[in-house]
């Protein structure tokens, strides 16, 4: 399958990016979470709500299974979790070239600063809570077949250093 699969931390960039990559590849492009959300008729937010995370995480399980297997030439945009649980990370591999978008977390903060539709850091302490998942998430988002710290670029200067890699570019 030639996809390509971007994961990585909510705010790392990954739906916008994924948008101007996928434009400029000529590739079709998803959003796991908008897919979720449309299938689910709710926000993401309402999902953990009223059903929990585990329920969401399935819904991210079925999703590969019965929908991102049958795409081709697609950029796929994933939830920060998707690739974390269920043993989907070699799912998603299967699927394309995994590219992971980083950024630190007093980055990740301030991009989501007054942003309430990601129920994980809806929390006191918003901060600790991205440094601790970004802890136990990094041997995961590290399994990428290229990384791109996003922290001080614009997203067209990543959807270049993805090109440019996908080229066999040395990136700089
Ligand atoms: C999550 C990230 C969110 C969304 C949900 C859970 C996570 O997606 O799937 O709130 O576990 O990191 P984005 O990474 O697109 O914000």
């Amino acid at each position: 399958m030639s996809n390509i699969i971007l994961i990585g931390f909510m705010g790392s960039g990954k739906t916008e990016v994924g948008r101007r990559l996928a434009q400029r590849l000529g590739y079709g492009f998803v959003d796991t979470d908008a897919m979720i959300e449309q299938s689910a008729g709710m926000r993401i937010a309402e999902i953990f709500a009223s059903q929990g995370e585990a329920a969401f995480r399935k819904m991210e399980r079925d999703l590969i299974l019965r929908q991102l297997k049958a795409l081709d030439k697609a950029v796929i945009s994933t939830g920060g979790g998707m690739a974390i649980f269920n043993n989907n990370l070699p799912r998603l591999k299967k699927l394309g070239k995994m590219i992971c978008l980083s950024a630190r977390p007093e980055i990740i903060l301030k991009r989501l600063d007054g942003q309430s539709d990601r129920p994980l850091i809806n929390t006191p302490n918003p901060k600790e809570k991205i440094e601790m998942l970004l802890c136990r998430r990094r041997e995961y988002y590290e399994q990428a077949d290229f990384t791109v710290d996003t922290s001080e670029l614009l997203a067209d200067e990543v959807v270049q250093k993805i090109l440019d890699w996908l080229a066999h570019k040395p990136v700089a």
